[in-house]
């Protein structure tokens, strides 16, 4: 989703655009995510020793793990945790009538934009449009791509400048950051006097056309037309598909909710931004089927609230969260409301979660496409309904990439010489942490130490995931488990065997250290972990 924009005259050239501002991306703190995900095993490029597929991530040891406790917690919070909300899981190839009746073999796709010089493409809504003012005189417009930075932007205008033969003229850097305008937007006589990302001179972009994002395949023997299916762009419609069998098996009550986590596909033309839009990908979502006259924009506001709470749950911070409203004039016919939960992502702020009030259109869309009734018998108002819904639908990649950015830190600390060292840390919740804990033996060569933290590590490892560590300075172990998020060090030392049976317990974030029982520990971590 694209920043909130403001009308903007340019009187000279007498164009009005919807001016949008862009925000600035923090490239490093992405180069700074991506390295340590590879460095330590949490994101690996797709298919690397071939040299990469572009749009597709594998996750390693520890990206997994962060991956599954956050589609854990998710899975806990909103169907395990509730009354009114069950489970789903269906299949990724479903009838294309399904995808008919969405509306998606028709209408799923993005506005592309083509450079007849570079034979680049961009996606128009991530393309903006600033104008090139020079000796106080616009002369034509730059585009870049969403999250680039202010030097490129100006050594772009400064290239249209050059190509104009206006080398002497002054630049109006102002004019060029105070506005923007998406390319969805943009005149054909602002794109004619457009100067594109990877272009040498204006005019090279073409204007915004449709392209299918749905990965297409073939099911069956034949290979004709027949046989067209397709991965599943969204996990929705696989629950409208199953909306009939759960009212008809599972004694819901209205208002109630079908939950699914699962794979999506979608054909991006500008995957980028690491796991932020990829081309396989996974959602969470919930379907909240609700009675048409309820009341739904108490009921959307209630969703928002219960989803930022969710976000702060697993350690998002709270201001890093905030609200784009669709404004009425561009949601689609049969939606009532869609609000983005933002994030501020290393390139900008985002959409995180997307929470619509999609009426009672899919529903009615399957019911008309596949002749089955989709009513639902309210006892409690004696009456007959197609139901409306609310849809949270929610990213596990993304969400993974938001904890990721939250949590990367950088700070100081004394090392075993007690002189500063520079540590790099994820300050992951312990409800997502990787590993919840690390057990260290004070030294690998004293047998009894070694014993003793072995056996606690077992016993921990029956209830959560936890690691162990023997080798090198007890300091050094600290800062490995620091730099993949572990919150909590769990020492055995002399005192433990020697005297009291106490452990040190260290504190990830703080490097507070104090000793606790093996009964504490255990209390303590159950609360932090579970909550
Ligand atoms: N059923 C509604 C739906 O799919 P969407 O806004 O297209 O709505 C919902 O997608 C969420 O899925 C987004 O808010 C985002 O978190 C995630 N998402 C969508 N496209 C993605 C992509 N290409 N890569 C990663 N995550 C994506």
């Amino acid at each position: 989703m694209k920043p909130a924009g403001a009308r903007f005259n340019l009187p000279n050239l007498h164009i009005t655009i919807d001016m949008t501002v862009p925000t600035v991306s923090n490239e490093s703190l992405m180069e700074e995510i991506v390295g340590l995900c590879k460095r330590r095993g949490f994101i690996f490029p797709s298919s690397e020793i071939y040299g990469g597929y572009n749009g597709f991530y594998d996750y390693g040891p520890l990206g997994v793990e962060l991956r599954n406790n956050i589609k854990q917690a998710w899975w806990r919070d909103f169907v395990q945790r509730r009354d009114d909300i069950v489970g789903l899981d269906s299949s990724i190839i479903m009838h294309p009538k399904i995808w008919q009746a969405s509306g998606h073999v028709d209408g799923f796709s993005d506005p592309l934009v083509d450079c007849k010089e570079s034979r680049k493409r961009y996606r128009a809504d991530q393309l903006f449009c600033a104008p090139v003012v020079l000796d106080a005189e616009p002369c034509g417009y730059v585009a870049y791509v969403e999250g680039a930075d202010e030097a490129s932007i100006i050594k772009q205008a400064k290239k249209l400048r050059d190509s104009l033969d206006k080398k002497q003229s002054k630049l109006d850097e102002g004019q060029l950051f105070g506005s923007a305008a998406d390319f969805t937007e943009v005149s054909d006589a602002v794109r004619e006097q457009t100067l594109g990302p990877d272009a040498s001179k204006a005019g090279t972009l073409t204007a915004p056309r449709a392209f299918k994002l749905m990965f297409e395949t073939k099911v069956g023997p034949l290979a004709d037309e027949s046989a067209i299916a397709y991965l599943r762009p969204e996990t929705a419609q696989g629950i409208f598909a199953n909306y009939k069998n759960v009212v008809d098996t599972g004694r819901v009550k209205i208002p109630f909710g079908i939950a699914q986590i699962g794979k999506a596909f979608r054909n991006e033309i500008t995957p980028r931004n690491f796991i932020f839009r990829s081309r396989e990908f996974e959602q969470m979502e919930i379907e909240y089927f609700i009675a048409p006259d309820a009341d739904w924009p108490s009921l959307h506001r209630e969703w928002l609230d219960q989803c930022i709470d969710w976000l702060v749950s697993i350690g998002l911070p709270r201001e890093s969260i905030t609200e784009d409203v669709h404004p009425q004039e561009k949601l689609a016919f049969y939606s009532q409301a869609t609000t983005d939960l933002m994030f501020h992502f290393p390139h900008g702020e985002q959409e995180l979660w997307g929470i619509a009030c999609r009426s009672d259109y899919d529903l009615k869309q399957h019911q008309q496409h596949s002749g089955k009734s989709m009513e639902f018998f309210d006892e409690a108002s004696k009456s007959k309904y197609v139901p409306h819904v609310i849809e949270p639908s929610l990213g596990v990649d993304r969400t993974l990439l938001a904890v990721l950015t939250a949590a990367y830190c950088e700070d100081e600390v004394p090392n075993d010489k007690g002189q500063a060292e520079q540590r790099t840390l994820l300050k992951f919740s312990p409800r997502i942490a990787p590993y919840k804990a690390a057990v260290f033996p004070l030294l690998k060569n004293k047998p009894e130490l070694v014993e003793r933290a072995d056996a606690l590590y077992r016993k921990l490892q029956k209830r959560w995931s936890v690691f162990y560590d023997a080798s090198g300075a007890i300091g050094r172990r600290y800062r490995r488990q620091d730099e993949i998020g572990t919150p909590f060090g769990i020492t055995i030392d002399f005192d433990t065997i020697e005297k009291d049976g106490t452990v040190t317990l260290r504190d990830r974030d703080t490097c507070a250290q104090r000793r606790v029982s093996e009964a504490e520990l255990i209390d303590f971590l159950e609360e932090q972990i579970e909550g």
